[in-house]
């Protein structure tokens, strides 16, 4: 451990069991020194997961929905008193698409049920940020970091309107990203993650079938969630202060990647 977060102050939203990308997020944090408040959606506390690992890390949990700016206020300003100031860095670990869960047809989409996915997934991530920005919670030189899949740019069928969220939720972080930067000089960037086996991940049709694709296209293989953990670890820290803005890649080498000689080898006659 190189107590790259010693005296820092973050807000964890994502956690939902030891598989959750945010969850290994949480407990490299701590590790390197950092003070957490876990926060999730209300319906997410039932399953009582999240309990184990606020007592690991030594955090509060505030539930919120990320949808409502009334529960995000409350997010906001319970933390700065709990955490005794002011938020170093912030997670957006959240997604969800009704379409998604439902099997519905891309070319048939449900517009309730689309407008519900980007607000989950993508607005919410706007909410905090102008949650933060108006309660001035965060310490300048803080960063915000939410997840994101190269869905945002290229085409994955079976990905439907997450697509649409990833790809708002990616402009959010460049346009506020620059409208914190010259307020009070947060940084504001997305880590696009390769696919990982969680609740939300594994919950896509056909996701095994892709994460073996994608793994047989990244030179480094499928990125691990412990390793995105690290990687979120550096951007909380101060040696990231000047990036902002910015779409992160941690894939391996898959969004740069044409084809493998692995994959040709499957496609020869
Ligand atoms: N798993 C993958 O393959 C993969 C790849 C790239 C990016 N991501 C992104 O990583 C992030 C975390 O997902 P994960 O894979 O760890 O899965 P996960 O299912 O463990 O986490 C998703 C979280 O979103 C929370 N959530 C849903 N609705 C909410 C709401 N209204 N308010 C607050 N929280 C809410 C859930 O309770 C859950 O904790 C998501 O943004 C996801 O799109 C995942």
């Amino acid at each position: 451990m190189h107590n790259l977060l010693k005296g820092k102050r973050g807000i964890i939203s994502g956690a939902l069991d030891s598989n959750s990308i945010a969850w290994k997020v949480a407990q490299r944090c701590r590790q390197e020194g950092a003070s957490i408040v876990l926060t999730n959606a209300p319906i997410a506390m039932r399953m009582g997961e999240i309990k184990k690992l606020a007592e690991e890390t030594n955090a509060e949990i505030i539930p919120a929905d990320a949808t409502s700016v009334e529960d995000l206020t409350n997010l906001f300003t319970k933390s700065t008193e709990i955490l005794n100031g002011k938020i170093d860095f912030v997670l957006h670990s959240i997604g969800m698409s009704p379409n998604v869960r439902k099997n519905v047809p891309y070319t048939d989409l449900n517009y309730d049920f689309f407008t519900k996915t980007l607000d989950v997934s993508a607005l919410s991530f706007h909410k905090m940020l102008q949650v933060a920005m108006k309660l001035d919670a965060m310490n300048e030189w803080g960063s915000a970091l939410a997840l994101s899949y190269i869905a945002a740019q290229r085409c994955y069928p079976f990905y439907s309107d997450m697509a649409e969220a990833k790809a708002t939720l990616e402009s959010i972080a460049r346009s506020f990203g620059y409208h914190y930067g010259k307020k009070r000089k947060v940084r504001v960037n997305t880590i696009s993650q390769s696919p990982t086996k969680t609740t939300a991940g594994s919950g896509i049709k056909g996701f095994e079938t892709f994460f073996n694709f994608a793994e047989s296209i990244s030179p480094l293989g499928n990125a691990p969630a412990d390793d995105c953990a690290n990687y979120c670890v550096m951007m909380f820290s101060d040696l990231t202060r000047m990036v902002t803005m910015q779409n992160l890649y941690h894939d391996g080498g898959y969004a740069t990647t044409g084809v493998s000689m692995e994959a040709m080898e499957k496609f020869s006659s």
